[in-house]
């Protein structure tokens, strides 16, 4: 069987989680489920990052030691995950001893090999990226303080013996890597920013280690210094493989296919990760996409900025569950449907309650309540077999599973949309079939058929079109929104579990034999 190992950034746990985590991790979860749905064993991991001086900072401004306070947030998270039914396998903690075991374990890798060094490390260092800048990328305020050219927040003057990466040496390597693997670096724009802002002006070796802090993993043989936050936090995505624990595990799961990060991040995924894993002996990972940011509405004369605790404009994921009684799917069907994956978007409590009332309540949930009642009016509840299809019939089937069709390399259209986290154009798909079957009972009236006995073999294939069109969409939309593909296939009677049937059939137009529909609850009361 094909295998896919997917993860997600692990957020650090000095803060409760927003909605820009929530559309980083519904991302890779509606790929994690697809691969599943397509017959991949997949291995989904997220967790979080409990180490370096942020972490420290956060913990003391709310009275608590770091272990405490990282205990408090990190179910947060985990909770949240719980909520927003997202199906991942392994929730990495970089506090856990494994993992701790496993970095130490590279670290000697990559010292045996030359590539970590003694030095001494001066700059500016932004507390809140836990990045050094260089002088000359450093703003100056009026006062002569100095700012990050990223954040404009205040650089503070640090200088300290430090452990080194060669990263350098690694540059001609990588540039190689990228330029052979066209698909490494997703989107493709981002892989030219890669390359002209970070390769072609050349990598500086990159400082691993602090002495002013003492919370994080220790230098192996000098407990002086702790390991930098991100020499740490990378190493996740192969401790929660198996790395220094499991060989085997490890040898099954890496390279991992696929690594979900935001945008600002990708330099350490792309440059940094790939590098670690050459000078450690390791694959580098198959490939890494970095989606855009969400930003929220300030107010509506002000437009959409982005969100961050000192404008107080962050958006909490939990209270968009609660809103829908604890049902993820509207929170999850917005961030996939209003937002390109791949580029910034925006969220607002009105653009949210549209989506909702046009997409899911008026066009999905309707048409679902439409056809059951019908079905069980005029066929006491039964789905009968079709006659032969007219023309209308063929090209409203064919538009319905056309997602499903192969592409011209061989994998269907579906699967080759979420391989490229194509997400809000799948699903606009999608609703263009969602559309067709309203539009086809408008059209083929089924209402007047159920007067005339002697139409009961036309009425019975008008039904079972609608009805197997919406099992086919129940397929089609049960990565992005498991629980309302679940709740269709109960209401259409479908007695088989979902998670049973093989994509082949899964896929095939014809699956409904016979069944009895079981009209449940409106799937999207209108708000
Ligand atoms: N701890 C590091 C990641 C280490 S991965 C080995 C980190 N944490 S973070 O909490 O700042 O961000 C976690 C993820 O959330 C990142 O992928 C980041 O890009 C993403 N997002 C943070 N804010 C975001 C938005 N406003 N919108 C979308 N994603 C955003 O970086």
């Amino acid at each position: 069987m094909n295998r896919y190992y997917i993860t997600t950034a692990i957020p650090y746990a000095n803060s409760a989680p927003h909605i820009g985590h929530a559309l980083e991790l519904t991302g890779a979860d509606v790929a994690a489920r697809a691969k599943r749905m397509l017959g991949y064993d997949v291995y989904f991991q997220t967790g979080t990052d409990e180490h370096g001086q942020k972490m420290l900072e956060s913990a003391a401004k709310a009275g608590r030691s770091v272990r405490e306070f990282a205990d408090e947030i990190v179910p947060r998270f985990a909770g949240l995950w719980r909520e927003l039914e997202i199906s991942f396998d392994n929730f990495v903690r970089t506090t856990d001893p494994r993992h701790a075991a496993g970095v130490t374990k590279f670290w000697n890798a990559v010292r045996e090999n030359g590539d970590i060094y003694l030095g001494r490390y001066e700059g500016w260092y932004s507390v809140s990226e836990e990045v050094f800048h260089l002088e000359s990328q450093a703003q100056t305020a009026p006062d002569g303080r100095k700012l990050s050219p990223e954040t404009g927040e205040e650089l503070v003057w640090k200088s300290e013996n430090s452990y080194f990466f060669r990263w350098s040496r690694y540059n001609d390597a990588l540039t190689n890597f990228v330029r052979a693997n066209p698909a490494f670096i997703a989107p493709a724009f981002r892989a030219n920013e890669m390359v002209n802002t970070f390769l072609k002006p050349g990598l500086q070796d990159i400082s691993i280690s602090r002495t002013s802090i003492q919370w994080g993993i220790p230098v192996p043989g000098d407990a002086l210094h702790v390991i930098y936050v991100w020499f740490d936090a990378l190493i996740n995505y192969i401790t929660g493989a198996g790395y220094g624990s499991d060989v085997e595990r490890f040898a099954q799961w890496w390279p991992a296919d696929m690594h979900v990060v935001g945008k600002d991040i990708l330099k350490f995924h792309t440059l940094l990760w790939p590098a670690m894993l050459m000078s450690a002996g390791l694959d580098p990972p198959r490939r890494v996409f970095g989606h855009g940011f969400v930003n929220t509405r300030v107010s509506a004369v002000d437009g959409f900025e982005k969100m961050s605790k000192s404008k107080g404009n962050v958006v909490d994921p939990h209270a968009l569950i609660a809103r829908f009684g604890g049902n993820p799917d509207p929170l999850r069907y917005f961030l996939m449907r209003e937002i390109d994956f791949g580029q910034d978007g925006a969220y607002s409590p009105e653009a949210m309650t549209a989506r909702y009332n046009a997409d899911l309540a008026n066009t999905l949930g309707n048409l679902l309540a439409r056809t059951l009642t019908m079905v069980e009016k005029y066929q006491d509840g039964i789905v009968a077999p079709p006659g032969a299809y007219c023309a209308r019939d063929e090209a409203v089937i064919s538009a319905l599973i056309a997602p499903f069709q192969k592409s011209p390399n061989g994998n269907s259209v579906y699967e080759e949309m979420i391989d490229n986290f194509r997400f809000n154009t799948l699903l606009a798909d999608i609703w263009t079939g969602v559309s067709r079957l309203n539009g086809y009972i408008t059209e083929q009236q089924p209402f007047k058929l159920a007067n005339d006995a002697a139409r009961k073999d036309r009425l019975a294939t008008v039904l079972y079109i609608l009805c197997e069109g919406l099992r086919v969409i129940a397929a089609q939309i049960a990565p992005f929104i498991p629980r309302t593909a679940a709740a269709i296939w109960t209401q259409l009677g479908v007695a088989e579990p979902f998670d049973s049937v093989p994509f082949e059939r899964l896929s095939q137009w014809g699956f409904l034999r016979d069944a009895r529909v079981q009209r449940g609850e409106n799937l999207f009361p209108k708000i």
